[in-house]
């Protein structure tokens, strides 16, 4: 299964439908502040995972009621058949969500995303039938059709769990550069020299880390977070600062990621994290930084 799973992700001759559903996606859910908000920005993470349960759950629940001793009964049959038809509904969400994230991977991701979505397709179009099956009495077929849908699915679901935990796929990036911080309490730099409304840059273990200054209700504020983009690690100490809103912000140099310099809120995708913040404190006119 590595093996299978290394050669589709190498496999350029997907490129050029994989491209396609990117511009296709990139113009449809991916667009925007709606495309942002499918795409989990201002959650803290991609929405997708958590909205394919539903139609996940439903589907699963069908095949149980069509594995069961009883399932020839009116009851039975009926509760099925609203089960797979509410799965069914649900995939909705789930592909909107999907294709808002498929709108930020990377080529190589895309490729095993591309196999992904083709799974789901098939699945759905199984349900669909099973759907109509059963609708024309024929609940023999509706079963069969359902058990297919449902392999199909798995097959889906797998693949979507290589490109989450394998690919790194909407996983925050930011996060993974956290424990390179050692643990305790670091110097930054004396107060004074960290001027306010600028962005500056430091390191901390092996972990670069930019900090804000500014003034909340009349007082200093410090900020500071994982200078790594939780994208892709974009160099964020690069960026350069922007204004949305009112909020100053920093905008990632590789593919324009946005993050409030107050509290590291992801502000614009494609990355739908937020920076991860450490805690600041004054110690003797210096300015320290430490893990959360
Ligand atoms: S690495 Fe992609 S937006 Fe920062």
């Amino acid at each position: 299964m590595a093996t299978l799973l290394a050669r589709l992700e190498a496999a350029h001759p997907l490129d050029r439908i994989a491209d396609a559903l990117r511009r296709a996606a990139l113009a449809t859910a991916g667009r925007g502040r709606l495309g942002a908000l499918l795409h989990g920005v201002g959650f803290g993470h991609p929405l997708h995972p958590a909205v394919v349960q539903f139609p996940v759950g439903a589907w699963m629940s069908t095949a149980v009621l069509d594995a069961l001793p009883g399932r020839d009964t009116p009851g039975s049959r009926r509760a099925a058949a609203t089960l797979l038809a509410a799965g069914t509904a649900g995939a909705l969400p789930a592909t909107v969500t999907g294709l808002a994230d498929y709108a930020t991977l990377s080529r190589q991701q895309r490729r095993v995303a591309l196999v992904h979505v083709a799974a789901n397709l098939t699945a759905l179009g199984c349900f669909a039938a099973s759907i109509v099956a059963r609708a024309r009495g024929d609940h023999r077929r509706g079963r069969a059709l359902s058990f297919a849908g449902l392999g199909a699915a798995g097959a889906g679901a797998y693949l979507g769990g290589h490109l989450a935990y394998a690919q790194d796929a909407g996983v925050s990036h930011a996060a993974a550069a956290l424990p390179l911080v050692p643990h305790g309490w670091h110097r930054i730099d004396a107060v004074y020299a960290i001027e306010e409304g600028r962005v500056f840059s430091y390191t901390v273990g092996a972990t670069p880390v930019v900090v804000y200054r500014d003034r909340d209700h009349g007082t200093d504020r410090f900020s500071a977070f994982v200078a790594r983009c939780a994208h892709r690690s974009g160099p964020l100490a690069e960026g350069h600062m922007v204004d949305v809103d009112g909020e100053a912000c920093l905008q990632c140099p590789w593919h324009g990621s946005v993050f409030r310099l107050s509290d590291g809120r992801a502000m614009h995708g494609p990355a739908s994290s937020d920076q991860t913040m450490l805690r600041t404190r004054v110690r003797d006119g210096q300015l320290e930084v430490a893990r959360p």
